[in-house]
Protein backbone atom coordinates (compact mmCIF):
# COMPACT_ATOMS: atom_id res chain seq x y z
CA UNK A 1 0.00 0.00 0.00
CA UNK A 2 1.03 3.71 -0.65
CA UNK A 3 1.24 6.21 1.98
CA UNK A 4 2.55 9.73 2.50
CA UNK A 5 3.78 11.43 5.44
CA UNK A 6 4.94 15.16 5.43
CA UNK A 7 8.13 16.57 7.20
CA UNK A 8 8.01 20.08 8.37
CA UNK A 9 10.42 22.59 6.50
CA UNK A 10 11.50 26.14 7.56
CA UNK A 11 10.28 28.74 6.18
CA UNK A 12 6.23 27.66 6.83
CA UNK A 13 3.30 28.09 4.04
CA UNK A 14 4.40 31.69 3.13
CA UNK A 15 0.59 33.13 3.29
CA UNK A 16 -0.45 30.71 0.69
CA UNK A 17 -3.46 28.38 1.18
CA UNK A 18 -1.90 25.43 3.40
CA UNK A 19 -3.02 23.22 0.76
CA UNK A 20 -0.78 23.00 -2.89
CA UNK A 21 -2.40 20.28 -3.95
CA UNK A 22 -4.83 17.40 -3.34
CA UNK A 23 -6.56 14.15 -5.31
CA UNK A 24 -10.30 13.11 -4.36
CA UNK A 25 -11.66 10.06 -5.48
CA UNK A 26 -8.79 9.50 -8.04
CA UNK A 27 -9.00 6.65 -10.05
CA UNK A 28 -6.45 5.91 -12.77
CA UNK A 29 -6.50 2.74 -14.74
CA UNK A 30 -4.24 1.66 -17.50
CA UNK A 31 -5.51 -0.56 -20.60
CA UNK A 32 -8.59 -2.78 -20.94
CA UNK A 33 -10.11 -5.71 -20.53
CA UNK A 34 -7.78 -8.66 -19.03
CA UNK A 35 -4.95 -6.44 -19.17
CA UNK A 36 -6.35 -3.68 -16.96
CA UNK A 37 -4.21 -2.30 -14.32
CA UNK A 38 -5.82 0.33 -11.79
CA UNK A 39 -2.85 1.80 -10.58
CA UNK A 40 -4.89 4.01 -8.52
CA UNK A 41 -8.23 3.18 -6.73
CA UNK A 42 -9.74 5.93 -5.39
CA UNK A 43 -7.00 7.85 -4.08
CA UNK A 44 -7.65 10.79 -1.73
CA UNK A 45 -4.42 12.75 -0.51
CA UNK A 46 -3.83 16.64 0.47
CA UNK A 47 -0.47 18.11 -0.03
CA UNK A 48 0.57 20.50 1.64
CA UNK A 49 2.70 23.95 0.81
CA UNK A 50 5.62 24.57 2.54
CA UNK A 51 6.36 20.77 3.51
CA UNK A 52 7.95 18.02 2.24
CA UNK A 53 5.78 14.95 1.33
CA UNK A 54 7.30 11.72 0.79
CA UNK A 55 5.08 9.02 -1.35
CA UNK A 56 5.93 5.82 -0.37
CA UNK A 57 4.71 2.16 -1.18
CA UNK A 58 6.42 -1.13 -3.06
CA UNK A 59 7.57 -0.86 -6.71
CA UNK A 60 4.61 -0.77 -8.53
CA UNK A 61 2.07 0.65 -6.16
CA UNK A 62 1.17 3.80 -8.18
CA UNK A 63 3.70 6.16 -6.96
CA UNK A 64 4.74 7.66 -10.28
CA UNK A 65 1.05 7.36 -11.42
CA UNK A 66 -0.36 9.56 -8.64
CA UNK A 67 2.68 12.12 -8.95
CA UNK A 68 2.04 12.56 -12.59
CA UNK A 69 -1.73 12.72 -12.25
CA UNK A 70 -0.61 15.67 -9.31
CA UNK A 71 1.14 17.71 -11.36
CA UNK A 72 -1.23 17.35 -14.23
CA UNK A 73 1.41 14.88 -16.52
CA UNK A 74 -1.40 12.72 -17.02
CA UNK A 75 -4.55 12.00 -17.50
CA UNK A 76 -7.04 10.82 -14.67
CA UNK A 77 -9.98 7.65 -15.90
CA UNK A 78 -12.50 9.18 -12.44
CA UNK A 79 -11.82 12.01 -9.99
CA UNK A 80 -10.73 15.23 -9.42
CA UNK A 81 -7.10 16.86 -9.27
CA UNK A 82 -6.68 20.75 -7.48
CA UNK A 83 -3.45 22.71 -7.64
CA UNK A 84 -5.01 25.28 -4.83
CA UNK A 85 -8.46 25.99 -6.06
CA UNK A 86 -8.28 25.13 -9.52
CA UNK A 87 -9.79 21.96 -10.26
CA UNK A 88 -6.75 20.27 -13.39
CA UNK A 89 -9.06 17.64 -14.08
CA UNK A 90 -11.35 20.15 -15.88
CA UNK A 91 -9.23 21.78 -17.70
CA UNK A 92 -7.92 22.02 -21.50
CA UNK A 93 -4.93 21.01 -22.74
CA UNK A 94 -3.72 24.67 -23.41
CA UNK A 95 -4.91 25.81 -20.29
CA UNK A 96 -3.19 22.91 -18.43
CA UNK A 97 0.10 23.53 -20.18
CA UNK A 98 0.67 26.56 -18.98
CA UNK A 99 -0.56 26.30 -15.48
CA UNK A 100 2.23 23.27 -15.47
CA UNK A 101 4.46 25.69 -16.79
CA UNK A 102 3.80 28.69 -14.09
CA UNK A 103 2.76 26.82 -11.06
CA UNK A 104 5.01 23.39 -10.87
CA UNK A 105 8.64 22.23 -10.72
CA UNK A 106 9.24 19.17 -12.00
CA UNK A 107 12.48 17.28 -10.47
CA UNK A 108 12.48 13.73 -12.44
CA UNK A 109 14.25 11.26 -11.96
CA UNK A 110 16.27 10.96 -14.77
CA UNK A 111 16.99 15.37 -14.82
CA UNK A 112 15.95 15.76 -18.43
CA UNK A 113 18.77 18.94 -19.20
CA UNK A 114 19.31 20.20 -22.81
CA UNK A 115 22.94 18.62 -22.93
CA UNK A 116 23.48 21.46 -25.42
CA UNK A 117 22.80 24.22 -22.75
CA UNK A 118 24.62 25.51 -19.92
CA UNK A 119 23.58 24.84 -16.66
CA UNK A 120 22.51 28.77 -16.30
CA UNK A 121 20.34 28.50 -19.90
CA UNK A 122 18.65 25.16 -18.08
CA UNK A 123 17.79 27.48 -15.41
CA UNK A 124 16.31 29.77 -17.37
CA UNK A 125 15.07 27.32 -20.22
CA UNK A 126 11.14 27.30 -18.86
CA UNK A 127 11.13 30.96 -18.54
CA UNK A 128 12.86 30.88 -22.76
CA UNK A 129 10.47 29.40 -23.89
CA UNK A 130 7.23 31.43 -22.03
CA UNK A 131 8.78 34.28 -23.65
CA UNK A 132 9.31 35.69 -20.11
CA UNK A 133 12.88 37.65 -19.22
CA UNK A 134 13.58 36.22 -15.68
CA UNK A 135 13.66 38.52 -12.55
CA UNK A 136 17.37 39.28 -11.61
CA UNK A 137 16.60 39.05 -8.04
CA UNK A 138 14.11 35.77 -8.89
CA UNK A 139 17.56 33.96 -10.60
CA UNK A 140 20.30 35.40 -7.96
CA UNK A 141 17.94 33.85 -5.67
CA UNK A 142 17.69 30.11 -7.17
CA UNK A 143 21.18 29.81 -7.80
CA UNK A 144 22.39 30.88 -4.29
CA UNK A 145 19.25 28.42 -2.69
CA UNK A 146 20.69 25.52 -5.51
CA UNK A 147 24.23 26.47 -4.86
CA UNK A 148 25.74 26.51 -8.26
CA UNK A 149 27.15 30.48 -8.84
CA UNK A 150 30.28 28.53 -10.13
CA UNK A 151 28.74 25.84 -12.13
CA UNK A 152 26.71 28.48 -14.80
CA UNK A 153 28.85 28.26 -17.53
CA UNK A 154 29.05 24.12 -17.32
CA UNK A 155 27.47 21.75 -19.38
CA UNK A 156 25.26 19.37 -17.47
CA UNK A 157 27.96 16.17 -18.50
CA UNK A 158 30.32 18.49 -16.78
CA UNK A 159 28.55 18.60 -13.43
CA UNK A 160 28.02 15.72 -10.73
CA UNK A 161 24.93 13.89 -10.63
CA UNK A 162 24.30 16.05 -7.36
CA UNK A 163 24.67 19.00 -9.57
CA UNK A 164 22.61 18.39 -12.22
CA UNK A 165 19.67 17.29 -9.84
CA UNK A 166 20.03 20.69 -8.62
CA UNK A 167 19.88 22.34 -12.30
CA UNK A 168 16.50 20.32 -12.05
CA UNK A 169 15.21 21.81 -9.28
CA UNK A 170 16.16 25.69 -10.61
CA UNK A 171 14.83 24.77 -13.34
CA UNK A 172 11.11 25.71 -11.87
CA UNK A 173 8.40 27.68 -12.34
CA UNK A 174 9.86 31.40 -14.31
CA UNK A 175 7.41 33.43 -11.94
CA UNK A 176 7.18 31.81 -8.16
CA UNK A 177 9.64 28.48 -7.82
CA UNK A 178 6.54 27.21 -5.02
CA UNK A 179 6.11 24.23 -5.84
CA UNK A 180 7.93 21.30 -6.86
CA UNK A 181 6.74 17.53 -7.24
CA UNK A 182 9.65 14.87 -7.59
N1 LIG B 1 1.64 3.14 -19.18
C1 LIG B 1 1.23 2.09 -18.47
N2 LIG B 1 0.47 1.12 -19.03
C2 LIG B 1 0.03 0.07 -18.30
N3 LIG B 1 0.31 -0.13 -17.00
C3 LIG B 1 1.08 0.81 -16.39
C4 LIG B 1 1.58 1.94 -17.09
N4 LIG B 1 2.30 2.71 -16.21
C5 LIG B 1 2.25 2.05 -15.04
N5 LIG B 1 1.52 0.91 -15.13
C6 LIG B 1 1.22 -0.03 -14.05
O1 LIG B 1 0.59 0.70 -13.00
C7 LIG B 1 1.08 0.28 -11.73
C8 LIG B 1 1.67 1.46 -10.99
O2 LIG B 1 2.85 1.90 -11.64
P1 LIG B 1 3.75 3.07 -11.08
O3 LIG B 1 2.86 4.23 -10.74
O4 LIG B 1 4.84 3.33 -12.06
O5 LIG B 1 4.30 2.43 -9.72
P2 LIG B 1 5.47 2.93 -8.73
O6 LIG B 1 5.93 4.29 -9.16
O7 LIG B 1 4.84 2.90 -7.36
O8 LIG B 1 6.56 1.90 -8.83
C9 LIG B 1 2.07 -0.85 -12.02
O9 LIG B 1 1.38 -2.06 -11.85
C10 LIG B 1 2.47 -0.63 -13.45
O10 LIG B 1 2.79 -1.86 -14.06
MG1 LIG C 1 7.82 5.00 -9.74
Amino acid sequence: MTTAMTIPRHGGAGGHAAVAARSRQVVKAYGAGETRVVALDHVDVDINRGQFTAIMGPSGSGKSTLMHCLAGLDTVTSGEIYLDETEITRLKDKKLTQLRRDRIGFIFQAFNLLPTLNALENITLPMDIAGRSPDAAWLNQVVETVGLADRLKHRPTQLSGGQQQRVGGGAGPGRAPRDHLR
